[in-house]
């Protein structure tokens, strides 16, 4: 009998690209919310994650090993519109998962943020305390108190990841290739600093983190330290895509823009150290990243 996963969120960019990369070695059961999404080999059921009974009921009935909490108020901009809806889906919701998920004994990972700072500090380490600059930033950084208080075996992992996304769920990266290919102009800031990583990277990296039993607070990030900038240029001469196309920009602060932090770098020793590998350079991950463009299941995901 294969084991069984849960992703809440079943529709995100994290949780359909999660479901396609384990689904021949764990039984799938994605939660939806509003949109409706059906992949092959994967179990679909629209759930009101929010309630107590409804989540009790469905997790008691599928009895999974591990449940991965995706789901979120994901929009920066929306966030700060809707701090109401932010707390409540951003925070409050998790804290459900972590209340039922630790009184079913079931293993929760929380899915974080690296936007929890106020930018002024490079390559963090996961005992930072967040200083967030905006709604998202406080809701998550809420939200991984709430959960570990509740839940204190819960794993919640800081990341910022990309990859090939869905027909209505673009990614970053999706945007800048997508973009050049079209011959469209793209500004890309050079003074916002991060440690993206591709996100069959990150799923296999919270695997092996799982596997080993890791509880608590984990950065699963890339190596490197990169520019918005210098990552857009990485792409595009990996997929040979005209980097004239790219302008340099900067996130300088206006009154129609939400703050936001110009350095979200993260450390990841933690990780490193405890599945006893490197998770590897950006330029490492976009290799991969081109390899995967044409495999099935990634044409499966864009098809979505
Ligand atoms: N994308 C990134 O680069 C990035 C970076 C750092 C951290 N993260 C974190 O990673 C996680 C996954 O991100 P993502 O990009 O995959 O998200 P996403 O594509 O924006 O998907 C968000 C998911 O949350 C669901 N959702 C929204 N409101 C809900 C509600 N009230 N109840 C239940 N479900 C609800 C959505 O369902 P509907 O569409 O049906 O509403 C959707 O399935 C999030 O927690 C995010 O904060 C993402």
């Amino acid at each position: 009998m294969k084991p069984k996963i849960v992703l809440t969120g079943g529709s995100g960019l994290l949780a359909v690209n999660w479901a396609v990369t384990v689904r021949e070695t764990y039984d799938v059961i994605l939660l939806l919310h509003e949109r409706e999404v059906a992949i092959a080999g994967v179990i679909s059921v629209k759930v009101d994650i929010g309630s107590y009974e409804a989540l009790i009921n469905v997790l008691s009935n599928y009895q999974p090993d591990v449940v991965i909490h995706t789901a979120g108020l994901t929009s920066v901009e929306v966030c700060e519109s809707n701090p109401t809806l932010a707390n409540q889906v951003n925070v409050e919701i998790s804290a459900n998962i972590a209340i039922v998920t630790h009184q079913l004994g079931i293993k929760m990972v929380h899915i974080s943020t690296d936007h929890l700072f106020d930018g002024t500090t490079s390559l963090l380490t996961e005992e930072t305390i967040p200083s967030p600059l905006n709604m998202y930033g406080y809701t998550k950084g809420l939200a991984e108190r709430k959960v570990l208080e509740r839940c204190p075996h819960a794993l919640v992992v800081r990341t910022n990841f990309y990859g090939w996304g869905t027909s209505y769920r673009k990614s970053f990266s999706d945007m800048i290739i997508f973009s050049l290919r079209q011959k469209k102009q793209i500004t890309l800031y050079s003074d916002v600093y991060y440690s993206p990583i591709y996100v069959s990277v990150l799923i296999s990296s919270i695997h092996a983190l799982i596997d080993k039993g890791a509880a608590g607070i984990f950065n699963v990030v890339s190596d490197s330290r990169i520019s918005k900038y210098e990552f857009g240029m990485l792409l595009a001469n990996e997929f040979s895509l005209d980097t004239t196309f790219i302008t340099e920009g900067a996130l300088a602060p206006s009154n129609n823009v939400v703050k936001r932090p110009l350095d979200m770098s993260l450390s990841n020793i933690k990780a490193t150290e405890f599945i006893g590998r490197q998770i590897g350079l950006v330029q490492d991950h976009i290799r991969l990243m081109k390899t995967q463009e044409y495999d099935s299941s990634t044409i499966e995901i864009q098809h979505l």
